[in-house]
């Protein structure tokens, strides 16, 4: 699992203008979840920047529902979200990761998903969105989470890539998974061409 250690928090510092961000919702920074989302952060680090954002570390409450964004479309609950909200805005391809848990998405995630309900207005239109699932046996709702999430956020959305692991490492058993994972970053990269070149 050496790669994805390799890349903890990468930020690519080349002069390249658009950007792709991959949010992590394992609360392991070398698992599966983290290893396949590398597989796809590599293909686009031939065109893109990227950056891998390891949500264990950032601080991020869940949704109060307090509505303040209805109209202000700003989120008022002071943590760490705050500095992530500038990186969702810069970024032109956003990857959202996770592991199974329970048979949905990490509550790492589901507290990330739910804190961006103040860009639900179209504000991420434009923007490519797709998501990595993995789980052990039963993947449950977790694809059909992130699926929702994409659509609410109304931003073009790429099917996306899971995988089958349980230990860490066993996802480099997955095969096709690896596979599918290089070639969704191609697909990726061919999308933003014609998004940007239209
Ligand atoms: C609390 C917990 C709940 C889990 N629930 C599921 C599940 O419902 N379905 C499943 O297929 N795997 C489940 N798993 C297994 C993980 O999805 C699997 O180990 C995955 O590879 C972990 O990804 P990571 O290495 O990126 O953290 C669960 C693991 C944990 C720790």
């Amino acid at each position: 699992m050496s790669k994805s250690a390799s890349c903890k928090n990468n930020i690519d510092v080349s002069n390249k203008e658009m950007k792709a961000i991959g949010v992590l919702g394992s609360p392991r920074e070398d698992g599966n979840t983290a290893y396949l989302l590398e597989e796809i952060l590599s293909v686009l680090r031939k065109e893109l920047k990227t950056e891998m954002i390891f949500l264990k570390n950032y601080e991020i409450r869940p949704c109060e529902g307090c509505c303040f964004c209805e109209e202000s479309h700003k989120c008022i609950i002071e943590d760490d979200m705050q500095k992530l909200y500038p990186k969702i805005m810069e970024a032109s391809v956003i990857i959202l990761a996770s592991p199974s848990y329970m048979g949905g998405v990490t509550s790492r995630m589901r507290a990330f998903m739910e804190r961006t309900w103040c860009l639900r207005k179209g504000q991420l239109e434009n923007k490519i969105g797709t998501w990595i699932v993995v789980g052990r046996r039963r993947i449950g709702g977790a694809i059909n989470e992130m699926n929702e999430y994409l659509d609410r956020l109304r931003v073009i959305k790429v099917p996306g890539c899971s995988g089958y692991a349980f230990r860490k490492g066993d996802i480099l058993k997955d095969k096709e998974a690896l596979k599918e994972a290089r070639m969704l970053g191609e697909r990726i990269l061919k999308i933003v061409k014609k998004v940007h070149s239209s």
